[in-house]
């Protein structure tokens, strides 16, 4: 069954966690898809994790609708949530209009998710005034990495733990349907949780969270340029893949591939007739 924001919503009402992972092309949000997900974030982490880039900054509009395109159309069951990169929402209500409509045309997202809070109150009511749902996040927002001055916990000290819960009403209330929660004090994100009536995704946000989200390749093995602590490796795909490459590249290098079973015939007259 297709999950919708109701489904989101009624899973916080009935007490069952949410689950929802990245991914970025057909094949990956396809076979998620298949495992039951209940959603799908394209999220910019794109930026580092496909393109090579160190943060979400470079990250584009044509970038997410390129892929967001592509894992809706593996995502048969799953919520396709799509990231708003960075300053395509930022400076203004419009921009933050006309750029939710395009994720949502042509990146065919269900929902689209941007970061921050108070502060972006106008652009989540303007989005969601116009039927476009809209996922919020707080805490460590990788789109303001250069205001941080790197990537740590958030919400440690009384007036930012402050801050943050009054965010999280405050973008509750302008209707967000969920919120993420990225590096933040476990017993903060369990108020969160219990101060506003929409769920909250959590990755690094502890257990009391609605749902969890990972970042597909940290939680397989196959990303390493730095893993947070917060990341649970549930395969060795990144070793998996490395040997199966390397077995190709000797069977390519001793002949031993491919073999006649993975070619195609043809007459031998045919061949005979040739000058
Ligand atoms: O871009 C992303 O993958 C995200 C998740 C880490 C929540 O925003
Ligand atoms: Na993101």
């Amino acid at each position: 069954m297709k999950n919708t924001v109701a489904t989101f919503r009624k899973a916080k009402e009935d007490g069952k966690k949410l689950s929802m992972l990245t991914a970025y092309d057909y094949s990956t949000a396809s076979l998620l898809d298949a495992a039951g997900i209940n959603g799908i974030l394209v999220g910019d982490s794109l930026g580092n994790v496909i393109l090579g880039y160190e943060d979400t900054i470079s990250v584009t509009m044509e970038d997410m609708i390129h892929h967001g395109a592509a894992v809706a159309r593996g995502a048969k069951n799953a919520l396709v949530v799509v990231d708003m990169p960075f300053m395509s929402y930022q400076g203004s209500v419009y921009d933050a209009l006309k750029n939710a409509g395009r994720l949502m045309k042509e990146g065919r997202a269900n929902a689209v998710k941007l970061e921050g809070g108070v502060e972006v109150v106008p652009q989540i009511e303007a989005i969601v005034q116009a039927g476009i749902p809209v996922m919020g996040h707080l805490g460590l927002t990788p789109q303001s990495i250069n205001a941080f001055g790197g990537y740590k916990v958030q919400g440690k000290d009384e007036a930012a733990a402050q801050k943050l819960l009054d965010d999280a009403k405050a973008i509750a209330e302008a209707g967000v349907f969920a919120i993420v929660l990225e590096c933040v004090p476990s017993a903060l994100a369990k108020k969160v949780t219990e101060a506003v009536p929409v769920p909250t995704i959590g990755i690094g946000a502890g257990a009391d969270c609605d749902g969890q989200i990972l970042v597909y390749q940290d939680m397989l093995g196959m990303f390493s340029d730095f893993t947070p602590k917060f990341v649970k490796r549930y395969a060795n795909i990144g070793e998996a893949m490395k040997a199966a490459f390397k077995g190709y590249i000797d069977e390519v290098g001793e002949g031993a591939f491919p073999t006649a079973e993975h070619g195609y015939g043809i007459s031998n007259e045919v061949i005979q007739k040739l000058y």
